[in-house]
């Protein structure tokens, strides 16, 4: 263990600042003299993240007179939940996902630009094994819920259709639960990795996604209860969609009519992202998309617009040049 073995207990090697501190013997003092020790990093973006860090803590200490039994409790808290984490469970995630921060830190980082598909949030249940789908063919096995055919084309803001862009897709089946949450999955389900064709286009059967709980287990399950909010997310199927050139987009589709929608646990709904399901009951239209004879099925039509990395990158540099203005002034 550090600091313990043959020889003495050794500090961290970094040497007392060369600027005086007076002692803090004062709240006003405490919050001064650790926002001045912040000159000390030597990475300025570190010490830009820190220091306004800082000052917000320390604000919300003072601001609220936060009581040493609250302390102890936001303490323990997060023990909790870094207690929860495991290989396949991320517990932290799940909190940054409710306190909204999730949605935030994604909205900042793909700012919407002219007509782009907007980005919703990953969530934990993408995995890297979804199988390679040829379009036209299914990523949910038969009986997993309401047949749904999911088709459009990916594009560039200009309009020009971008070939061989890989989509990633994966959802719920009728029961709300995706397939890593089965104790017996043996092999993906109701997920799949498509790919647009010469023109753009991709299309794939699917099932009529269900809304359903977020985990509700842990300690971010008791949040949610202890302040009174529930912890459903409305039915949507997710997509994550990469081309190079273009910044690679995580999104989802919201069919409409969902309870849920405005109240989103995870605040992951922008109201474009929000779809109208086609009912389809032709059965003509039914057996060219591969279903079984007779079947009636629910049409999701969407083309997907990405952005050029470049435009991205500028629409970002330019918000953030904005908000550190916004900030100083
Ligand atoms: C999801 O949509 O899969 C999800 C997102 C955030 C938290 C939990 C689930
Ligand atoms: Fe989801």
């Amino acid at each position: 263990m550090e600091g313990h073995g043959d020889g003495k207990a050794v500090s961290n090697g970094i040497p007392p600042p060369s600027f005086q501190l007076p002692y803090p013997d004062s709240p006003e003092v405490i919050t001064a003299n650790v926002l001045k020790l912040t000159e000390l990093a030597k990475d300025s973006r570190k010490q830009f993240l820190i220091k306004n860090l800082l000052v917000h803590l320390h604000q919300f200490i003072n601001e609220t007179s936060l009581t040493t039994e609250e302390w102890m409790d936001a303490i323990q808290f997060l023990t909790r939940v870094g207690q929860k984490c495991t290989d396949i469970r991320q517990e932290f995630i799940l909190l940054s996902d409710v306190l909204g921060a999730s949605a935030l830190v994604d909205a900042i980082n793909n700012p919407p630009v002219q007509g782009g598909t907007e980005s919703s949030v990953l969530g934990p249940f993408f995995t890297e094994d979804a199988p390679d789908v040829e379009n036209g063919d299914s990523i949910a096995s038969e009986g997993k819920g309401d047949y749904m055919y999911v088709e459009g084309r990916v594009l560039s803001t200009d309009g020009t259709p971008i070939s061989n862009a890989v989509i990633e897709t994966w959802e719920t089946d009728a029961d709300g639960f995706y397939d890593t949450q089965y104790a017996t999955r043996e092999k993906p389900d109701c997920r799949g990795r498509v790919r647009s064709d010469k023109d753009g286009w991709f299309g794939y059967r699917a099932v009529v996604p269900v809304a359903y709980p977020i985990p509700g287990d842990g300690p971010v399950g008791e949040l949610l209860l202890g302040i009174g909010r529930h912890n459903m997310r409305p039915n949507h199927l997710h997509m994550m969609i990469e081309a190079p050139g273009f910044r690679k987009l995580t999104t989802a589709w919201y069919p409409e009519g969902d309870g849920f929608l405005e109240s989103d646990a995870v605040f992951g709904v922008k109201k474009s992202l929000v779809v109208k399901l086609e009912d389809v009951n032709d059965e003509a239209e039914a057996r060219k998309r591969g279903f079984p004879r007779g079947s009636s099925f629910k049409l999701l039509k969407r083309d997907i617009i990405l952005v050029p990395q470049k435009q991205s990158d500028e629409t970002f540099r330019k918000n953030a040049e904005a908000a550190a203005k916004n900030a100083a002034a």
